[in-house]
């Protein structure tokens, strides 16, 4: 295993997610752990190498930012990343200086000397052949002398020292960050250390993740019992079946139906969690009073606001419900929170982190209810929550969803919400689905439901004329959205073959009465969003 020291910084998570990548098992633990846990960690021989992380502070900053002494007299490997090379050359004697602004951004590197962490890894070579890499790194106190012992690996125009290395101890530092993507070698750099130098064993997996997962939820939870909101999302249904495969029927799902869930979502919710997995889960149908709020209301803003908090209020009727009831209640309320939402609202999980908050993915409900969070999916980047929802055994159909947002259909239907909308809107939107599964695309094999990251139809309250048979009608409009994006923030609307087009159209407007004209949307975002409201 790997012990990763985290010093704050924001990406330290992204050091475990590259060293899970190459099948290790690590562990991230806060840098102020004494010198008595490291060893404890350590005693049974596992322990294969130390990683120590970069942090938001400046090193002059905090005191209690020091690397335990211990982590050096273990005789395992140690590497340090930006705050950690700090951290390394304080502790062994070296000499580090600070003062300047920070930055951050693109710095090209010269790898020096010839060390087992970085030979044979380069963007490009010189033309006297030396070793260049291209790098994500923050100047600010930076290491001006290094510790006895350690010779320079790598240097940058502005930082003369930006890698050092004592090869006879395994002592690495260095001052740019491997574990971001921009460091286009990063993953090799990573790899390099704790598959080669330290030699840790490639043998971890998801299933392993499962069974430590496992025996945490249980640890916490005891002989408690948990609710969970569960939307039918990736998220909320990955956690609930994680949740459940720890404690059973100590967990309940609460399943809120607001009447603006896709085509059979909820059947199928009940189905997997229910029929296969043995879930206790109390499905709520609450369309009608969604539906009777919504009356009348065309402001997409007021409607999201609506199917919010009517959302929280029926959640807390149900939890109430399970938490009053004798001395036996829910105390904890779970939540499929993961980590990129941690990082967004600003929190870490670090106690050394810049601020803490919790995530609120339901808007405050564990204080309201005065319920404990659990949050087992914390620590995890969206595709490892796909990833273990299949080690899960969830399909992977439900597992690799495009997203769908809260309000559901209430923000894809134009203005005023109506039952008779929301139902022809789903009939036509799994058309859609269903046709992005069923079209291949030639070149790649993949189903341009894959091909794609976020596609549905809007229903458009307009009626257009047209012909059909021997008559004139004179329906509704639909619109096809399909978009195609990393981050959900700028994205591009998909090129979806004619053919595909075509046969949707035709099926919407053969197989859903009340529709007679479909139209595609070529907005990219900016300046369009995503969804229609
Ligand atoms: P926009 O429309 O802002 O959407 O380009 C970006 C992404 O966010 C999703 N989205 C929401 N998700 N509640 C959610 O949970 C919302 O109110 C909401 N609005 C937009 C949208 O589906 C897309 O993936």
């Amino acid at each position: 295993k790997i012990l990763i020291l985290d010093f704050g910084s924001q990406v330290t998570q992204l050091i475990a997610r590259r060293v899970r990548e190459a099948h290790v098992y690590c562990e991230v633990h806060p840098c102020d752990v004494t010198n008595d846990w490291v060893r404890a960690f350590a005693a049974d021989g596992s322990l294969k190498g130390v990683i120590l992380s970069g942090s938001h502070a400046s090193l002059w900053e905090d005191e209690s930012l020091r690397a335990p002494q211990a982590v050096f007299d273990l005789g395992v490997p140690v590497l340090g990343i930006c705050f950690g090379m700090y951290a390394i050359a304080e502790a062994l004697g070296g000499k580090v200086e600070g003062g300047h602004k920070r930055e951050f951004g693109y710095a090209e590197i010269r790898a020096r000397g010839h060390t087992k962490l970085l030979e044979g890894i380069q963007d490009y070579a010189t033309a006297e052949g030396q070793g260049m890499l291209q790098v994500w790194m923050s100047h600010g106190d930076s290491v001006t002398e290094m510790p006895p012992g350690f010779k320079l690996m790598a240097s940058t125009e502005s930082c003369p020292i930006a890698g050092m290395a004592d090869e006879e101890r395994g002592f690495y530092a260095v001052q740019f960050h491997p574990e971001v993507t921009h460091t286009r070698q990063g993953k090799a750099i990573l790899e390099r250390f704790v598959l080669s130098i330290c030699n840790a064993r490639a043998d971890w997996i998801m299933g392993d993740y499962i069974t430590e997962a496992v025996q945490k939820i249980r640890a916490q939870v005891g002989d408690e019992e948990v609710i969970l909101g569960l939307s039918g999302g990736v998220d909320s249904s990955v956690a609930a079946a994680l949740i459940h495969r720890a404690i059973g029927d100590q967990l309940t799902c609460v399943f809120v139906d607001h009447g603006l869930l896709r085509l059979n979502e909820g059947d199928m919710v009940m189905d997997m969690f229910v029929g296969k997995l043995h879930a206790k889960v109390i499905r709520v149908d609450a369309s009608e009073l969604f539906l009777g709020k919504l009356a009348g209301v065309s402001d997409p803003e007021a409607k999201r606001k609506i199917i919010g908090s009517e959302f929280v209020t029926v959640f807390k009727q149900e939890a109430a419900k399970l938490t009053g009831a004798g001395a036996k209640g829910a105390q904890w309320l779970a939540q499929g929170t993961i980590y990129p939402d941690v990082i967004e609202s600003g929190g870490a999980k670090s106690k050394k982190a810049v601020t803490i908050k919790s995530h609120h993915n339901v808007g405050g409900l564990p204080e309201q209810l005065g319920l404990k969070l659990l949050e087992p999916l914390r620590d995890l980047f969206k595709d490892e929550v796909r990833e273990l929802g299949v080690a899960l055994g969830l399909p992977h159909e439900m597992v690799y969803r495009h997203p769908f947002p809260g309000p559901g259909l209430g923000v894809r239907i134009l203005g005023e919400v109506k039952k008779e909308y929301a139902d022809l809107l789903r009939r036509a939107d799994a058309i859609f689905i269903e046709e992005l599964r069923n079209f291949k695309d030639e070149a790649t094999g993949k189903s341009w439901y894959d091909l794609t990251s976020q596609a549905f139809t809007v229903f458009l309250p307009v009626k257009s004329v047209g012909v059909m048979g021997d008559g004139r009608t004179y329906d509704y409009v639909v619109a096809l959205r399909a978009v195609q994006t990393s981050d959900f923030m700028t994205a591009d609307w998909a090129e979806l073959p004619y053919a595909l087009l075509k046969k949707v159209s035709s099926r919407i407007i053969n197989e859903v009465r009340g529709i007679n004209r479909v139209t595609y949307d070529v907005s990219s975002k900016p300046p369009a969003t995503i969804e229609w409201e």
